[in-house]
């Protein structure tokens, strides 16, 4: 039950919960004009041709996206505009404008031309939070070289996978990460350059500091072709190692348009992403689109910290908020006093992504927000900018993702492509050609080409639409695992456990968790010799952390006799599934026995 909210608090605001719980929106009421009002009328009158005027080409449709990014504003009325307000999380903090941030990126390009880095060539970043990762991942695309940022929690087989398969040239790292990277670089044959940042170079490294203080300033952005790739980022399906799912620099017209009309930045809002660059949201949403529109954004270092957070909108004058399911939970879970002591009324506009935003949450900030309420959007790696979401003006059914962006046709549709009618269950398709979307999965045409099915992009997500054209999220279609708003691969969590030698078997699911949304649970099989114990459990769990990556461990292990696998094998993780969560089985005329 949602109580009704207090009418006297609302005056200046445009938020209102009635009986049947939906959020009720004046747009005249917001604070600022909405960037998009009028949502009915641009679906059917926007072109993408419109989107393609908001940012800047060279001669000969040749287009940059760290151009549009940094370089135009520095050029312009923006040069002295700050860009970037970085807190290290313990309470440091220092200003880049775009100015200092288009002199720092042009020397970073230049770094990568003077080691010999060419077009096109793969540049990883293993770094944590820092000024210097927005500098060199953006540095890296205006070079023309494909830029992928990892998570600092990836240990050395996560490493290992992605920069195997993508080629990578380079890797920038700092002193203490560089260490994961040793463990694999005999594996590594295309890695020519380790790219350190701080005092403690060796000598086969390239000093990031001492290159970056003697390269020159300037750097002209390499004209790209609009398909030629910016960006690329591994992500995990049902089956197999992580795939590299690639972008091109045209998406930087959607990733515009998108942070212009969805997340609503305005010249003079702060904006705030708190998603990690190695995930999709951080680089679209944490760096390229709010700064192709030219908006201040506060980066936040260390980790996550309910007080930390709600300082950081406090001292920054945050307006503009970006942030995950799990989040929001974990800040629920702290309690409303915490929110109370401090002064958050900067804040106009909050948004989510990742996981299914619970009605709770939607509820909870309208209460500790001052009548503001999440707005979730949905999307995902292999889109390249959200494609559902809840606009400003509209009105949000909590539970709800929203609705498609103008230029987007989203339709919930059967196997065979039919689309179903309105409170019907099926796939969340899309159909192709958006600007944002992802041009490959690198060397596997195979990979990519099952997306795309009767006309359609399969998404991976069941979902259904109401009466309104509200799309509702179901869930997965596959196996794939969102924990804490990461996505996990129930294979690749396998994988590492059987190289355990005390593990035999495994097979892993994704288990609901209510603040998580989901956990890795694991059911393994013993090697013959090996006894069950919680010791041992723990330490699989280690090994399965230090391998593979932090976020990426069963944080529950069972140790069952057998698993259910079919004739050829293949182990049934829905019936795992099925049996912990009390669910009906299925059928079951594929099992082995
Ligand atoms: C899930 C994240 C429910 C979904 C940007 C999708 C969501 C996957 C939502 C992509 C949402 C994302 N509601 N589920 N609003 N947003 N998802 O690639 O299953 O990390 O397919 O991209 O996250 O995850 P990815």
């Amino acid at each position: 039950m949602i109580p009704e909210p207090d009418v006297d608090m609302m005056a200046d605001e445009s938020s209102e919960l009635i009986h049947t719980q939906i959020v009720k929106k004046d747009p005249s009421k917001l604070r600022l004009k909405p960037n998009l009002l009028g949502y009915e009328d641009l679906r059917t009158t926007f072109r993408w041709s419109d989107a393609e005027k908001m940012v800047d080409w060279f001669p000969g449709g040749k287009i940059n996206a760290a151009y549009n990014a940094v370089d135009r504003h520095a050029l312009g009325k923006r040069k002295d505009k700050v860009a970037l307000i970085y807190d290290d999380g313990e309470g440091n903090f220092s200003k880049l404008t775009f100015d200092q941030l288009y002199r720092q990126t042009n020397k970073f390009a230049n770094v990568l031309k003077k080691i010999g880095v060419k077009r096109q060539d793969r540049v990883f970043f293993f770094l944590s939070r820092s000024p210097a990762l927005y500098i060199g991942f953006l540095g890296a695309i205006k070079y023309g070289a494909i830029a992928s940022p990892m998570f600092p929690a990836f240990g050395p087989d996560g490493i290992k996978d992605r920069m195997l398969d993508s080629g990578a040239v380079a890797i920038v790292t700092d002193g203490e990460l560089k260490k994961r990277v040793y463990e694999v670089v005999k594996d590594l044959p295309e890695l020519k350059h380790i790219i350190v940042t701080g005092k403690e170079v060796a000598q086969n490294e390239v000093s990031l500091d001492t290159e970056m203080a003697e390269a020159s300033d300037q750097f002209e952005a390499t004209h790209m072709d609009p398909e030629e790739f910016s960006y690329m980022l591994y992500t995990s399906g049902t089956t197999g190692k992580p795939k590299g799912v690639v972008h091109a620099h045209k998406d930087i017209v959607q990733m515009h348009l998108s942070t212009y009309w969805v997340l609503d930045v305005h010249e003079e809002d702060v904006y705030w992403c708190t998603a990690d660059l190695g995930w999709v949201t951080g680089v679209v949403y944490g760096v390229l689109g709010p700064w192709s529109n030219g908006v201040t954004q506060v980066g936040l270092g260390g980790r996550f910290d309910p007080e930390r957070w709600y300082k950081t909108i406090q001292s920054y004058k945050v307006s503009v908020w970006y942030t995950a399911p799990t989040a929001v939970r974990m800040l629920m879970a702290k309690g409303d006093d915490l929110p109370n002591k401090y002064d958050l009324s900067s804040l106009r506009a909050l948004y989510s992504v990742g996981e299914p935003l619970n009605p709770e949450g939607v509820k909870w900030a309208l209460d500790v927000f001052d009548s503001k309420p999440f707005h979730d959007t949905w999307w995902q790696t292999e889109t390249g900018s959200i494609l559902i979401t809840n606009f400003p003006e509209m009105d949000i059914k909590p539970g709800s993702m929203g609705k498609p962006l103008p230029g987007i046709e989203a339709a919930i549709v059967d196997e065979n492509g039919k689309p179903l009618g309105q409170g019907e269950e099926g796939h969340l398709c899309i159909r192709p050609g958006w600007p944002a979307m992802m041009r490959q999965i690198w060397k596997n045409p195979a990979k990519y080409n099952e997306y795309f099915r009767n006309g359609w992009y399969y998404t991976g997500d069941t979902a259904q639409t109401d009466e309104d054209g509200y799309f509702w999220y179901v869930g997965r279609a596959d196996d794939v695992i969102k924990t804490a708003g990461e996505r996990v691969g129930p294979f690749e969590v396998e994988s590492a456990l059987i190289e355990h030698p005390a593990v035999a078997e495994a097979g892993v699911i994704g288990k609901p968790d209510e603040i998580r949304g989901n956990i890795i649970k694991a059911f393994i099989v013993l090697t013959p010799g090996y006894t069950e114990s919680d010791a041992l459990k723990t330490d699989i769990q280690k090994f399965v952390k230090s391998k593979l990556a932090g976020h990426a461990y069963p944080r529950e292990i069972d140790v069952v006799k057998n698993l259910p696998k079919t004739r050829s094998g293949k182990i049934m993780r829905r019936l795992l599934r099925a049996r912990e969560l009390g669910l009906p089985i299925g059928d079951t005329s594929t099992l082995e026995d």
